[in-house]
């Protein structure tokens, strides 16, 4: 977008506003702060307008529980200007989702050029992403080239030692990144649920660290009995819902010699305090580690955030299924559909 002659003109944007939203107000404004580099750029030089367009969670159709007004305010709060507008929420329409050229052509209406800058959602091929880029002049937007360099270096050559930490629960999302990746770790570190199944079956031409010991819960409730376990000494029907103090102080060996570091996936269940130590001594050993280090990930980085240790980091992605989809060697459909991006 640098190279883009903005001045005079209408710019429509593809932002990732969509934030975790908490009693009708933005419970977190990460990704709003985010976006405002690429907005700023373009009131800098004397766009005549620009409207912001993004999906917010996953709505059936118009609800006004999904409404951009909260995101709208505090947008308008960080960065005042009356040539800025923001769009209602593109899912409110069903051609979003389904990439419907006619949406895409409501959405471009009256609008000179596109800036694409949601990296949290270049991995969709909806109406916004893709759709309104094949019908305007399209560009990439700070944000996403951002992303797409920071991500990008952990698919070229990374210095070593490159530890890969994996945790969380969506295991099948994830298995496709350790696929890619994992092969050129020195280290891969698992944590989570995702450590439960490749301790029952590995499917990785490689090994991983797992958990020696476990905060060991009798049921799968935030106020169960807990107590530290030995992984193999885990009581009859016990679920194991955290990385335990050994296996905290073996991973963060590991970390402490890295070079590199990718992270994505909390180590338990980090939502309930009394299984969250794990997933925050991990994320200490990440922000301590003298090394280039990506976290990508809404818990992974709320971990960070809570701690404070945000900015101990090399690169926090504001991408969670787009910067697993990148790193796991896939095309992301919203970067494709712009002509002069070559990443
Ligand atoms: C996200 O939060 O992962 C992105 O905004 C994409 O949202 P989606 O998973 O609902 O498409
Ligand atoms: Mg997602």
């Amino acid at each position: 977008m640098r190279d883009a002659g903005v001045g005079g003109k209408r710019v429509l944007v593809r932002s990732d506003l969509n934030v975790p939203l908490e009693a009708g107000g933005v419970a977190d404004d990460t990704r709003i702060r985010a976006s405002l580099p690429t907005l700023q750029l373009l009131l800098d030089r004397e766009a005549a307008r620009v409207a912001v367009c993004s999906h917010l969670g996953r709505p059936k159709g118009e609800d006004p529980a999904y409404s951009m007004q909260p995101v709208r305010e505090r947008l308008q709060e960080l960065l005042a200007d009356d040539r800025l507008q923001v769009l209602e929420n593109t899912r409110f329409n069903p051609g979003e989702t389904k990439n419907d050229p006619a949406f895409a052509r409501d959405l471009v209406d009256g609008n000179d050029l596109f800036v694409e800058d949601a990296f949290g959602s270049v991995h969709r091929a909806h109406a916004s992403t893709v759709g309104v880029a094949e019908l305007l002049p399209a560009y990439a937007g700070l944000l996403l080239e951002r992303e797409l360099q920071e991500l990008g270096k952990l698919l070229g050559d990374v210095e070593h030692p490159f530890v890969l930490i994996s945790g969380g629960a969506k295991v099948d999302d994830k298995l496709g990144v350790l696929q890619n990746l994992g092969g050129k770790a020195d280290a891969v570190l698992v944590g989570g649920k995702m450590a439960e199944q490749l301790r029952d079956d590995n499917p990785l031409p490689f090994d991983v660290v797992l958990p020696t010991d476990v905060v060991a819960a009798s049921e799968f409730a935030e106020d169960a009995e807990a107590r530290i376990a030995l992984y193999d000494d885990l009581p009859k029907g016990w679920l194991g819902l955290d990385i335990g103090p050994e296996t905290r102080e073996t991973f963060a060996h590991h970390i402490a010699d890295a070079q590199t570091i990718f992270w994505n996936g909390p180590m338990g269940v980090f939502e309930w305090p009394r299984f969250a130590d794990g997933t925050k001594a991990v994320a200490e050993a990440v922000a301590r580690a003298d090394a280039y280090s990506v976290v990508g990930g809404a818990d992974s980085a709320r971990a960070l955030t809570e701690l404070g240790l945000e900015d101990e980091v090399s690169w926090l992605s504001t991408g969670g299924g787009a910067a697993l989809e990148l790193l796991e060697g896939k095309d992301l459909p919203g970067v494709a559909a712009i002509p002069a991006a070559s990443c």
